[in-house]
């Protein structure tokens, strides 16, 4: 009897969990029209284990440019998208591949756990890819960029 109580107990944790991280990643979407905010120059990476192998493009919302430009703190509601493409060989040229993967980092303070950003992932298609913004952003963006609110890029790398 107590067992049962016990596995009803977990089963039930569980079904709320999954519940909480399908609302979590159906309430991000992509911000309409970032594709009309500054855009960084193409990125080109070359290194195969990094995981912006390929070509990329930042997106940088008017709030977060101030700060983008001067250092220091950003504020509430400063945006950051990235859209990454793959890459092909032309002519000795690398030249943008398929759409691969889109990701938005939004100041937001009530997000503790990750530094008061809002961090997610989608699909070329701009579908939440629902990945723990924890374990699979914040953690690298405190190691590189500690000392810079987060944002790892730099504005002289943008233009
Ligand atoms: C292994 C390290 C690593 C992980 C994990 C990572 N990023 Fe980044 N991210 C970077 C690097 C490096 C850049 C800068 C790329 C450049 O120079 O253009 C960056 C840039 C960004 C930017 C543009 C703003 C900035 O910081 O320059 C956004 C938005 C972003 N990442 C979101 C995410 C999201 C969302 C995730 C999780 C799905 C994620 N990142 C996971 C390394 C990482």
């Amino acid at each position: 009897m107590r067992r049962n109580h016990v596995s009803i107990l977990i089963a039930s944790s569980f079904a709320l969990l999954a519940l909480s991280v399908a609302a979590y990643a159906a309430s991000v979407s992509l911000p309409k029209g970032y594709e009309k905010w500054a855009k960084s120059k193409q990125q080109v990476v070359n290194d195969k284990k990094s995981l912006f192998y390929g070509i990329h493009y930042t997106y940088v919302d008017t709030k977060a440019m101030k700060a983008y430009k001067t250092g220091g703190k950003y504020t509430e509601g400063s945006q950051f998208v990235v859209v990454q493409y793959g890459i092909k060989e032309e002519g000795g040229k690398p030249v943008r591949g398929k759409k691969s993967m889109i990701v938005l980092m939004k100041k937001d303070k009530k997000q503790k756990e990750t530094g008061g950003w809002l961090f997610a992932g989608f699909t070329p298609e701009g579908k939440p890819s629902g990945i723990d913004p924890v374990k699979n952003c914040y953690e690298c963006h405190l190691k590189e960029a500690r000392d810079r609110d987060l944002v790892i890029s730099r504005f002289a790398d943008f233009r």
